[in-house]
Order: C-alpha cells, then sequence, then structure tokens
C-alpha cells in the first residue's frame, strides 16, 4: 500500500523551500562577501522589519546558512520581553566560537577567559546600576566597552583561524530592552570607527515598531539599513504553493490553486497554512492533484487557526484601538480610508493617529498607500464582524 506522504508545507516554521526575496538575499549577500572578502565590518545593522508572518526569521536563518557556508562563525539571539540582550548575546558568540572549535588553541583560550570576564562585568553592570537607571539615562560605558571588545575579539580569532569573520544575528528586536539596544549601537558605532579591523556584520529582524524604536535609542540610529519585507505577488504566492508540493509529486488544480491564492493574499504563512490544511485533507499520493474540494475540507482546520490569530490580536488591542478595529472592519473594502475610520469613531483624523500608530507598531495594521490602512492578517475585517455579531 502506498505511504502517505508527510506535508511539505511549514506554516509557522522554516520553509522547506524559500521562495523570492531576490532583493533582499542579494543585498545581505554582498555585505557578507564584504566581510569575507576584505576582513572588514560590513557596515551599519541591517534591519529587515515587517508584521508577524511575512518571513523575517527565515530570511535571517537563510542567511546564517549562506553566511556558514562562506566560513562565518554565527550566533544568534531571540530577544524576549523581560528577558536581558546583551548577555545572551554575549554567551551566544562565546558558545559559537566552542562550537567552531576556534578556541581550541592558547591564544584564541585567552579570547575566551576575557569574554567570561567581560561577560561578568557587563552583565552586572547591566543588571544593577543600568536596569534600575531613569529612562534617558546614558549607557553605562562598561557594558559598551565590554561589548565592543567581546564582539572584536571574537570576530578577529574567526578570521586568525581563517575564517570569514563573525555574523550576529538578532531575531524579535523589538523585545529588545530599550536600554540595551542603546548600548549594542554604541557598541556597532563604536567598531565602525575601525572597520577594517571588525570582520563583523550584524543582521536583525523586528515588529514594524523597530526602525522608530532603534532611532530613538540612539541618533546615529537611523544609519541603520532598514529593509522592509513585503507580501508576495501572485507569482511568488504561486510559487510557495506549488514548489513543496511539486518535490513530492503531487499538483495543483487551476480551481484549488486560485482559492488558496485569494485565501492567504500573499501573506507567507497563511499560504503555508492554506498548503498545509489541503494537504492533510486530501492525504495525496505520488502523481495526485490537489482539488478544489481538498481546499474546501482543509478549510475548517484553517479558520479554526486564522480565528485563533484574529482573537489573540484583539484581545491585546486597549479598548480605543478595538474601537478603531471595529471602524475598519465594517468598512466594505479591504483597504479602508483613513477618514472613514475617524467618522465611525466621531473623531477628527488627527485624533486617531495614536491608536493607528500602536496597531501598526504591533504588526496588527498596515499602511497601504496614503492615508489608507489594511489589517496584515487577510480575513480579520471578517473575523470581528462574525465576533461583534455573534
Ligand atoms: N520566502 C519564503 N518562502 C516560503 N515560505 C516562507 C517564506 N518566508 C516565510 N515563509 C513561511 O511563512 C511563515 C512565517 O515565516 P517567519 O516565521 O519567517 O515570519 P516572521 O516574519 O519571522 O514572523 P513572526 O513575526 O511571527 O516571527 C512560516 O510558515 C514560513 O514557513
Ligand atoms: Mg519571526
Amino acid at each position: 500500500m502506498p505511504v502517505p506522504i508527510p506535508s511539505p508545507f511549514t506554516p509557522g516554521a522554516l520553509p522547506h523551500v524559500l521562495v523570492g526575496r531576490v532583493r533582499e538575499r542579494t543585498r545581505m549577500g554582498d555585505l557578507l562577501a564584504r566581510v569575507a572578502t576584505f576582513g572588514e565590518l560590513a557596515g551599519p545593522p541591517v534591519v529587515l522589519h515587517a508584521p508577524r508572518g511575512l518571513g523575517k526569521t527565515s530570511l535571517l536563518r537563510d542567511t546564517e546558512d549562506r553566511a556558514r557556508e562562506l566560513g562565518f562563525v554565527t550566533a544568534w539571539v531571540a530577544c524576549a520581553k523581560g528577558s536581558p540582550m546583551l548577555t545572551e548575546l554575549a554567551s551566544s558568540v562565546r558558545r559559537a566560537l566552542v562550537e567552531a572549535e576556534v578556541l581550541d588553541d592558547r591564544s584564541t583560550k585567552r579570547v575566551l577567559e576575557s569574554i567570561a570576564v567581560e561577560f561578568a562585568i557587563f552583565g552586572v553592570s547591566l543588571s544593577t546600576e543600568f536596569a534600575t537607571a531613569p529612562a534617558g539615562a546614558e549607557p553605562p560605558p562598561a557594558a559598551i566597552g565590554g561589548m565592543e571588545r567581546v564582539l572584536h575579539e571574537a570576530a578577529v580569532a574567526v578570521r586568525a583561524r581563517g575564517g570569514a569573520g563573525l555574523l550576529v544575528l538578532i531575531d524579535e528586536l523589538h523585545a529588545a530592552p530599550y536600554a540595551e539596544l542603546g548600548v549594542l549601537l554604541n557598541v556597532l558605532q563604536n567598531l565602525a570607527g575601525r572597520r577594517a579591523e571588525n570582520p563583523l556584520a550584524v543582521m536583525t529582524a523586528g515588529l514594524p515598531s523597530t526602525p522608530e524604536m532603534i532611532m530613538r535609542a540612539a541618533t546615529f540610529g537611523e544609519r541603520s539599513e532598514f529593509i522592509g519585507l513585503e507580501r508576495f505577488d501572485e507569482a511568488d504566492s504561486r510559487r510557495v504553493l506549488e514548489e513543496p508540493a511539486g518535490a513530492a509529486s503531487v499538483g495543483w488544480a487551476r480551481a484549488a490553486l486560485d482559492a488558496g491564492l485569494a485565501i492567504a493574499d500573499g501573506n507567507p504563512y497563511l499560504l503555508q497554512l492554506v498548503g498545509d490544511s489541503t494537504w492533510q485533507a486530501a492525504g495525496p499520493e505520488a502523481g495526485d492533484v490537489l482539488e478544489l474540494d481538498d481546499v474546501d475540507a482543509g478549510s475548517d482546520g484553517m479558520r479554526g487557526q486564522l480565528a485563533a490569530m484574529c482573537r489573540a490580536r484583539w484581545d491585546s488591542a486597549s479598548e480605543l484601538e478595538q474601537a478603531f478595529l471595529s471602524a475598519m472592519a465594517e468598512y466594505a473594502d479591504e483597504i479602508v480610508p483613513r477618514d472613514h475610520i475617524a467618522t465611525t469613531m466621531g473623531r477628527e483624523s488627527r485624533a486617531i493617529s495614536v491608536p493607528r500608530a500602536r496597531l501598526i507598531d504591533r504588526g496588527v495594521i498596515e499602511a497601504a498607500g496614503r492615508g489608507r490602512l489594511r489589517f496584515t492578517l487577510p480575513g480579520m475585517g471578517a473575523w470581528i464582524r462574525e465576533f461583534q455579531a455573534g
């Protein structure tokens, strides 16, 4: 009996086939090549920003894979609300050096020891003095100097062993403690002053609030390289559905593909979710074709998942933000003029800028041209209408 093929789709996990993102991959590849070729700093930090589910983490992981092939040692940190970032970064760098066996002779052992010492010093100064400092306080020089030495010595040690350099990847940067972000930016600014001595690249990702947060954390933060990720166009959306299935010799009927594309509306997470739920419903074998019926049969499970995501976004909104979202939901079109929202809420257009900014920062809504907004999760408008009706 033929064995059913496990789903090749990956909602919420790294994709088996990374589609598109050509411009972004080229740019990140160029920056890595600069470090590898010239042994110098790649430039200001890269900041990928986009609402949830658009592929930031996938792109960072892809960059990490490519960097390793080029001979980089890579250190990864995922920030979380309320957890320190810099001590986590220092230990991640240290772990990466140990794993890459960069630190197995005597001179490099010294680096390891100095990292341990710096780690202790700035770890303490961050957690005691700095954590209790008033907002806007200057970052402690000990922390900046310590982190600077950690990154410098690690990058130089990698290079001295014939490696390309050090790649630091920081995901969920919007969740980093604000003060620590200031320290990190100061460190990178100092390292840029001696770029030829620092074979290093720093690439980060976060929600749409991240660029603004960086610019507030340090004046020179604005020199970071900001790259916004967009939804997929139709051609790339098709590839997200077709290529993983095709690799298992399973096709999509035209009507099924069109239905899937309409549901996902270019959102990479939703494309993976549609693909996966359709696959689960069909249980295809090699040579089969996924039909419209399979999309329909899969859509119950998918709707449950989507409803849970809408619910979480709705529950995390304040009362005023919920009023804003309701006003958006009742508009007939997916793209909602700001004036309509203000009128529905009975306010001046200017008076709704605070909830608007907060919702954009959290990636719940996004700008869609001048004075227009839309939900980042397709189907959220319909969910709100149903929720309020029921
Ligand atoms: N280039 C791509 N090709 C195919 N699938 C992708 C691509 N990028 C992302 N995906 C899929 O989209 C979903 C979201 O990707 P990812 O986790 O990278 O997004 P994210 O922007 O980091 O989201 P979050 O803000 O929630 O962390 C995953 O299911 C992933 O498999
Ligand atoms: Mg992510």
